[in-house]
């Protein structure tokens, strides 16, 4: 199997011998960090209300050994609640990654709100290198809908930049659609899952097919659910045993609603597409999927981007 799921603590298994005895050349390309936000929620295998020193210097000692792990020119992407910008840049640079874009998720359904500041909508996701310049750069043309107030439309798309908003969060209730997994009483099961649509754009912009993708927090899976359909090896870890067996499961059973497929005519304006993108021909195109494209066009479409 290209995707390989590690139980267990990323602190002690982020090491080259660990990595052997997987099988694994200790040869990363890309890394997902999203790990949990140290925010006092009631988890069963970890400590989410650690002091806020001893949650940075965890936070770095992942990205030193990530960076132990990394090929040179290898890609980190560090996701993180906006008021930790500050410590996620300087966690980053003094691991030693090189910092290439700051990047903004901006969330469409929900905003933190607040009275004496403006309402929080946005997630940051810090692009790092090994090195000066990335090994791996794909520069995304997505088919963003002309705004009302453009004359002009253009014929091949634009380019993605570092203010990403075409791609929806899976928040609570029926927003997350179905996307998100449930149990058998519908409840998430999951509350941090990452979507599809981001994975799949911060992989096909830093990696070429047969590069090794990593998730030290690997959560539900996404991670390896995307990179596995696009032809990149993947590795995650995971310290709870429930999300394991969640994992396995997703990997085994494709469901319609992880499909990329949908979302390839979004980049099909991308120079070079056909090798970026690889492997996905076998998966059905799922029917009534709704994704981030089409909702981004009715915004748009209303003015109201
Ligand atoms: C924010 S979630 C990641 C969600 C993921 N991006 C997804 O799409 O589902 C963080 C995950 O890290 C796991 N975790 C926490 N501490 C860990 C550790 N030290 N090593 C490995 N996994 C850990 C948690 O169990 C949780 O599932």
């Amino acid at each position: 199997m290209m995707a390989k799921i590690i139980h267990g603590d990323c602190l002690e298994k982020l090491k080259p011998d660990i990595f052997r005895q997987e099988g694994l050349d200790p040869e990363v390309c890309l890394t997902f960090l999203d790990p949990p936000f140290n925010q006092g929620k009631e988890y069963d295998y970890f400590d989410d209300s650690l002091p806020e020193h001893e949650y940075w210097l965890m936070m770095q000692t992942v990205c030193t050994r990530v960076r132990e792990l990394t090929v040179e020119g290898g890609a980190i992407y560090f996701m993180q609640r906006e008021k930790n910008t500050e410590a996620v840049l300087r966690c980053l640079r003094e691991t030693g990654w090189t910092l290439q874009n700051l990047i903004i998720w901006t969330k469409r359904t929900s905003a933190v709100p607040n009275t004496i500041r403006f309402g929080k909508q946005y997630q940051v996701i810090a692009f790092a290198t090994k090195g000066k310049r990335p090994r791996v750069f794909n520069r995304l043309r997505i088919d963003l809908p002309l705004r009302p107030e453009y004359r002009y439309g253009r014929e091949d798309g634009v380019f993605v930049t570092d203010v990403w908003d075409d791609i929806r969060e899976l928040t609570s209730g029926y927003f997350a659609g179905d996307e998100a997994l449930r149990d058998a009483n519908g409840e998430r099961v999951h509350k941090q899952q990452s979507p599809v649509a981001l994975l799949l754009r911060i992989i096909l912009s830093s990696t070429m097919p047969g590069d090794l993708v990593l998730d030290p927090f690997a959560g539900t899976g996404t991670t390896l659910v995307v990179a596995e359909q696009i032809g990149r090896p993947s590795v995650g870890i995971e310290i709870d045993p429930k999300n394991v067996a969640l994992i396995q499961k997703r990997l085994k059973i494709r469901r319609e609603a992880d499909s990329v497929i949908p979302l390839r005519e979004y980049y099909r304006f991308t120079p070079g597409l056909e090798q970026i993108w690889q492997g996905t021909v076998s998966i059905p195109i799922p029917r009534q999927r709704q994704i981030a494209l089409l909702e981004t066009k009715q915004r748009y479409k209303h003015g109201r981007a």
